[in-house]
């Protein structure tokens, strides 16, 4: 385990969006450097940036064309280096997006496999033996008639991304190779060789797209995938110790056992993490699902629900929704790696959205509080908007929460200085478009509050990473919501009521909080909307 995650708190950045340093209206490397300084201010000593190479961005980047290769237009190999050495000059560790599951169509791998005369690629990809063999019967999409190859190959995510092939738990129809097979070996190890160029051009580990989605036909323990992962693992722990991987598969018991030092908690059906923030509810009952109809972020769909978000002031909202499911995978995973919470990211409609600068405050005391390792989505510390626009690069609805970053009241908010109409995205027209140069001067704003949490997570040993976790009072709709993180108590309530619970300790005063409580005479009192940690 590479020691600096105990410590980590990191900031996820959408390059294309975050500063423009040369006035073409799409963010870059170099732009990211020059917001470093800022990051680090933040308390954020770590970095994960979606995928930056060469890519025609049909999925905004997950469609990579060459791995070895910095996208044009955040520059060169050379500048993002540079970005790794000047991160590392200011103690922050930069983590890169790998896309193992799949290339745009446009890789030169892909467009080798596609040929008719056998070569060296021709079984990097998923290949049936016939042009009319659909695999929509084994729950994979596939598509037919674009090469001239005989046979169809299986997407893994949009259509301009074939899957690479890993082969097959079952080898089970002569066309799907097995786990061990030459074919998906080669993919194993050139996956490896991309890992290590990286690595040895001073990147710090990865943050790992679709991890669970390598070998196809796989079991529910994902044991196939499982076993590539902690080859993968062998080799970083030989010769990058310090590595760190990180898994989007939002099951922590199969992916911290499959090898990832973390693995990130998403609102996917099968987790109630959008029980915090976006748990919309109608007759029907409660709908997990990252859709804007869901999410409310189509407003015609939205009148159908009414949102019960935890954090939403009397919303009704249920703790015990999210931290039964938390707890049990905390009590399987706590001694072999961290769960990651989320503010949000690239996928998601952002939590201002519907929760207000408060509710928002409340919410990320509560995510930077607990154990493991936290991710703060850029932006999200100014309580950046949801913009309602067409979609970009594959984005769909997720495009209203890749918007351009808002530093100023200057030219494009400050992100850019090229012409408005040439921007990447628009920024938010609103008048009262948060910025961060004018919450920089306010305390008490949201990115004061951000600043204050973390900065007290760095200095409190307790507060970080580790499994330390207790919770003192949690019931089925009833407030407030407390935890022990080692000497610490820290209690939450959504509310516009006071409210009180019993706690088995000494008398206590806050020494952070938004709102107020305290703890006396064996009771904890908190005011409406507060925050306290003891
Ligand atoms: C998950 C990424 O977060 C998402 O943005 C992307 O579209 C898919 N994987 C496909 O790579």
């Amino acid at each position: 385990m590479p020691g600096w995650l105990k410590d980590a708190v990191f900031y996820e950045i959408y390059p294309q969006s975050y500063c423009d340093s040369n006035s073409d209206g799409i963010g870059d490397f170099q732009g990211i450097i020059t917001k470093l300084d800022y990051i680090k201010s933040l308390g954020c000593n770590a970095l994960w940036i979606n995928p930056c190479f060469d890519s025609p961005f049909r999925d905004a980047g997950y469609d990579v064309r060459d791995y070895k290769k910095a996208a044009d237009r955040y520059g060169t190999n050379e500048d993002l280096i540079r970005l790794f050495q000047e991160a590392h000059a200011r103690g922050i560790h930069v983590l890169l997006d790998l896309v193992p599951g799949h290339t745009s169509e446009e890789h030169e791998w892909f467009q080798k496999s596609c040929a008719l005369e056998r070569n060296e690629y021709s079984d990097r990809f998923i290949w049936t033996d016939y042009c009319f063999r659909g695999t929509g019967n084994m729950g994979y999409p596939y598509v037919g008639g674009e090469a001239e190859r005989p046979g169809t190959y299986l997407l893994n995510f949009f259509k301009c991304q074939p899957a690479l092939n890993y082969g097959w738990l079952h080898a089970d129809e002569n066309w799907k190779c097995t786990v061990d097979s030459e074919a998906a070996r080669s993919t194993i190890e050139a996956i490896k060789d991309v890992m290590r160029f990286w690595m040895d051009r001073g990147c710090d580990g990865f943050r790992v797209d679709m991890a669970s989605s390598l070998v196809k036909g796989d079991d529910e323990k994902k044991t196939g995938t499982s076993r590539i992962w902690r080859e993968i693992r062998n080799m970083l722990d030989q010769d990058y110790p310090e590595c760190a991987l990180v898994s989007e598969w939002s099951n922590p018991s199969l992916s911290l056992r499959a090898g990832f030092h973390a693995d990130f908690v998403l609102n996917e059906p099968n987790s109630p993490y959008s029980t915090l923030v976006r748990d919309y509810q109608n007759h029907a009952g409660r709908i997990i699902h990252s859709d804007p109809c869901f999410t409310g972020a189509d407003p015609e769909c939205a009148a159908e629900y009414e949102d019960h978000s935890f954090f939403k002031m009397d919303a009704g909202g249920d703790i015990t929704c999210f931290m039964d499911w938390y707890l049990e995978r905390y009590q399987d995973t706590k001694d072999i790696g961290y769960m990651s919470l989320i503010t949000c990211n690239h996928d998601t409609v952002r939590p201002s959205f519907n929760l207000s600068e408060r509710e928002l405050k409340l919410f990320y005391a509560f995510l930077f509080t607990m154990p493991g390792v936290p991710f703060l989505y850029y932006g999200d510390e100014i309580g950046q908007r949801y913009q309602n626009l067409r979609t970009k690069e594959g984005g769909y609805f997720r495009t209203g929460s890749r918007t351009p970053m808002q530093w100023s009241r200057e030219k494009n908010l400050g992100f850019s200085d090229a012409d408005a109409a040439c921007l990447y995205l628009p920024v938010d027209p609103a008048q009262d478009a948060p910025v961060v140069s004018e919450m920089m001067q306010d305390a008490d704003s949201l990115l004061g509050t951000v600043r204050s949490i973390l900065a007290l997570r760095h200095k409190e040993e307790d507060l970080q990473g580790q499994p330390n976790l207790e919770v003192l009072y949690q019931k089925k709709g009833e407030l407030p919501f407390v935890y022990r993180r080692g000497n610490r108590i820290c209690a939450v309530n959504p509310s516009s009521k006071t409210v009180s619970a019993p706690i088995d300790a000494e008398d206590r005063k806050p020494v952070w909080q938004v709102g107020a409580g305290n703890l006396k005479d064996g009771v904890l009192t908190l005011k409406p909307q507060s925050f306290i940690i003891l």
